[in-house]
C-alpha cells in the first residue's frame, strides 16, 4: 500500500509576528515542519508533500535536499483547497496522510494507526476531547455514536459549540475516496473557504466509515499558533526528553533544567547538573559527568571525562578521563587525547592535546600540537595569526611551558624542553633544552623614588 503524506505550511502565521514562515520556528532546535516530516518518516516508504504559499522560498531553501513534491498554494482558500493542490502530485492510489506543519508532536505510533485505519478503506481521523474547544472544529456523532459530521467554529450552532470532541486536523483518507470527495467541496460556509472538514460527512453519505482514534495526550495534537504555545510546547518536549535520557540511565540533577536540542548517544552513569544545554550530535561515554551551566554542541566526551561548571565545548572531541573547566572554551577542532586537562580559562581551537598533557589556566591554544604529558603554564599564548595567515605551533612531549610565554608560529619546542616563564619564543627549541627569551633583570640599588612634585 502507497502512503502520500501531504503536510500544510502554506498560511502565515501571523500570530508568530515574525519574518519566519511559522513552521519554521523551531521546537527543540529543530523546525516545527522538520519535525513533522521526520515522524512521518517512521511510516516507512512515503512520498512526502509540502504544501506551501506565505514565505514559499525560505521553506524551499530550508527543506533543500529532501525528497519532497512542493505544490504551491498561491492563495490560502482553505484546508481543503490545500489537499488539493498536491493532489496531482499524489502517485500512489492508497493511502493520504494530511498533516499539519505547525503541529509538530505527533507520536509516530498515532500517525501509522491512522495510516492503518485507512488501509482498511475507511476514513481515520485524529480527534480530542478539550475543556475549552473554542475555535476548534467540532466533531460531529449521530444517536449510535458514529462520527457523521465536523462543524467548524463559526458555522457551529448552540448546540453543536457546546461539544467538546474536537478535530486535530490530521487524517487519513483512502486515495480512491479523496481524490472525489474533493472537488464536491464548496466555499458556501462562514469563512468561505475550502473545508477539509467536509468530506466527513461526505464519507458519512457515502457509508464510508470514519474510525476516530485519539492520541495519548495533548501536547501531540498542539498547534502553535503564537511564541507563548511555542515556549509550551518546547517545554513539553524537553520535558519528554529529559525523561527518556533519564530511563536510559542518565542522572539528572533537575530534569527542569536541561535543554536538548538534537540527538544524544549515552553511555551508563552519565551524570548531568543543572542548566545544561546539548546541541547537535552529542555523544557522551560511561560516567561522564557534566557540571552546572555548560554548552556542548556537536561532541564526544568519551567515557570518564569530568567538564566542570560553565565550560563551552563545539565540534570536540574530549578523550577518556579528561578534565575540563570550570570556565573552558573547547572550540572546533579540538583533541584532547586521554586524562588531557584544561583548566579555567583555557581556550583551545584546532589543536590535538597529548595524553595527560595538561594546560591548567588562562591560556590560549590555536592551530597546535601539544604532546603526551607536556605541561602549558599559566598564560600562555600560541600566537597563531599574522593578520592575514595562520601558522601551527608544535609542542614536544614532556616539555614545560613556563607560565606567560609566548609562543610565536610557526614554532617548535622539542621533547622535554623547557622554556623559561614570560618567554617570547620566536626560534626552535631542541629536544631537551632550556630557552629563556626574556629581558634580563638587572637590580639597581640606591635607587631614589620619584617624589611628588
Ligand atoms: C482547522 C480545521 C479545524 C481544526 C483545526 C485544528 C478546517 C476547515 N478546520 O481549522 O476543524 O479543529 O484546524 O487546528 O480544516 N493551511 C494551508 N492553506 C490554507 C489553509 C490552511 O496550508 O488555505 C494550513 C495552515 O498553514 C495550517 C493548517 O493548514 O498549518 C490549518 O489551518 P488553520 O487556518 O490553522 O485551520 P483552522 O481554521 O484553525
Ligand atoms: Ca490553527
Amino acid at each position: 500500500m502507497s502512503i502520500d503524506v501531504v503536510v500544510l505550511a502554506a498560511g502565515q502565521g501571523s500570530r508568530m509576528k515574525s519574518a519566519l514562515p511559522k513552521v519554521l520556528h523551531p521546537i527543540g532546535g529543530k523546525s516545527m515542519v522538520q519535525h513533522v516530516l521526520d515522524r512521518a518518516g517512521k511510516l516507512g516508504d512515503i512520498n512526502t508533500h509540502v504544501v506551501i504559499g506565505h514565505g514559499a522560498q525560505q521553506l524551499k531553501d530550508a527543506l533543500a535536499g529532501q525528497s519532497i513534491t512542493f505544490a504551491l498554494q498561491a492563495e490560502q482558500l482553505g484546508t481543503g483547497h490545500a489537499v488539493a493542490q498536491a493532489m496531482p502530485e499524489v502517485t500512489g492510489s492508497g493511502v493520504v496522510l494530511v498533516l499539519y506543519g505547525d503541529v509538530p508532536l505527533t507520536a509516530p505510533e498515532t500517525l501509522q494507526a491512522l495510516v492503518d485505519i485507512a488501509g482498511t478503506g475507511k476514513l481515520g481521523l485524529l480527534t480530542v476531547e478539550l475543556c475549552d474547544p473554542t475555535g476548534y472544529g467540532r466533531i460531529v456523532r449521530n444517536e449510535a455514536s458514529k462520527v457523521v459530521a465536523i462543524v467548524e467554529q463559526k458555522d457551529a450552532s448552540a448546540e453543536q459549540l457546546a461539544i467538546r470532541e474536537t478535530n486535530t486536523g490530521i487524517m487519513a483518507v483512502p486515495y480512491e475516496h479523496l481524490s472525489k470527495w474533493l472537488p464536491q467541496l464548496s466555499a458556501e460556509n462562514a469563512q468561505g473557504e475550502y473545508y477539509l472538514t467536509d468530506i466527513i460527512s461526505m464519507a458519512a453519505r457515502d457509508g464510508i466509515e470514519i474510525a476516530a482514534i485519539q492520541p495519548e495526550s495533548e501536547e501531540e495534537v498542539q498547534g502553535v499558533n503564537n511564541r507563548v504555545q511555542q515556549a509550551q510546547l518546547e517545554r513539553w518536549y524537553q520535558r519528554q526528553q529529559a525523561e527518556a535520557l533519564m530511563v536510559a540511565g542518565v542522572s539528572l540533577a533537575d530534569p527542569a533544567r536541561i535543554d536538548v536540542r538534537g540527538s544524544i548517544s549515552h553511555g551508563q552513569d552519565v551524570m548531568i547538573d543543572v542548566n545544561v544545554v546539548l546541541e547537535g550530535e552529542v555523544t557522551l561515554g560511561d560516567k561522564v559527568t557534566i557540571e552546572a551551566n555548560c554548552l556542548i554542541r556537536d561532541a564526544i566526551i568519551e567515557s570518564g571525562a569530568h567538564i566542570k561548571a560553565n565550560s563551552h565545548i563545539e565540534q570536540a572531541h574530549v578523550g577518556t578521563g579528561c578534565q575540563v573547566g570550570p570556565f573552558a572554551r573547547l572550540r572546533p577542532g579540538t583533541e584532547l587525547a586521554a586524562e588531557a586537562k584544561i583548566g579555567n580559562f583555557v581556550e583551545t581551537k584546532k589543536s590535538q592535546i597529548g595524553a595527560g598533557a595538561k594546560v591548567s589556566h588562562l591560556s590560549y591554544i590555536g592551530d597546535a600540537q601539544v604532546g603526551a604529558g607536556a605541561n602549558i603554564g599559566a598564560g600562555t599564548i600560541t600566537c597563531n595569526y599574522d593578520g592575514v595567515n595562520k601558522f601551527r605551533t608544535d609542542i614536544g612531549a614532556d616539555a614545560f611551558i613556563g607560565s606567560n610565554t609566548s609562543l610565536v608560529a610557526p614554532v617548535a619546542v622539542g621533547k622535554g624542553a623547557t622554556v623559561a616563564a614570560g618567554s617570547t619564543v620566536t626560534k626552535d627549541v631542541g629536544e631537551c633544552e632550556l630557552a629563556v627569551a626574556r629581558g634580563k633583570q638587572r637590580n639597581i640599588s640606591g635607587w631614589n623614588k620619584p617624589v611628588k612634585r
